[in-house]
């Protein structure tokens, strides 16, 4: 299936990227359903789902505009706007809750020297509470991306934290990939 690159949106996939929107089109029977893995791929390499982005998203997979950014909106795992490098997404919905969600954002709180919603200074991480994340019987959650951290505890986010800072983080407990 031919992608095209640049359609005149000021947004386009070339290379690498350009074949991975073909696998996930080549995926999916009809353009619209490969949304929220294009979605991924996109923020995979921008960090963000921008303006031109949305634009290109909608005109590539035959929906508009109003739909995407629905989706990009709805979602806590999209991003709409360019944020920290590593954005620390905790769960704070009830059964996260029950399981020590609070106290591990306020140990995060510590960790990193922001409140819940800020970014640090420097641009690498930032912090949020989200709603559920799917897992709740691993609380409490974190997401990383795509990436899933489950039955958390001060010790286990440190070692996050400390691990992001090294670039050497540990594995996740589940990788998302929308694109499977
Ligand atoms: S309540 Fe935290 S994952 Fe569902």
């Amino acid at each position: 299936m031919s992608v095209p690159v640049e359609d005149g949106t000021g947004f386009g996939l070339d290379g690498r990227d350009a074949a991975r929107f073909a696998d996930i089109l080549a995926r999916y029977p009809t353009r619209r359903s490969a949304l929220m893995p294009t979605l991924w791929l996109i923020q995979d390499r921008d960090g963000h789902i921008s303006d031109a982005a949305v634009s290109w998203t909608a005109a590539q997979l035959e929906l508009s505009e109003a739909k995407v950014r629905e989706v990009v909106s709805f979602y806590a795992m999209y991003r709409d706007r360019p944020q920290a490098r590593h954005v620390l997404q905790v769960c704070h919905n009830i059964s996260c809750h029950i399981m020590g969600a609070q106290p591990l954002m306020i140990h995060l709180e510590g960790k990193l020297g922001i409140r819940r919603g800020e970014a640090t200074p420097d641009g690498e991480f930032a912090l949020e509470g989200v709603e559920c994340l799917g897992a709740c019987g691993m609380g409490p959650c974190l997401q990383l991306g795509r990436h899933l951290y489950e039955h958390l505890t001060p010790e286990k986010a440190d070692a996050l934290v400390d691990g992001l800072r090294r670039g050497d983080p540990p594995r996740p407990d589940t990788d998302r990939d929308l694109e499977e």
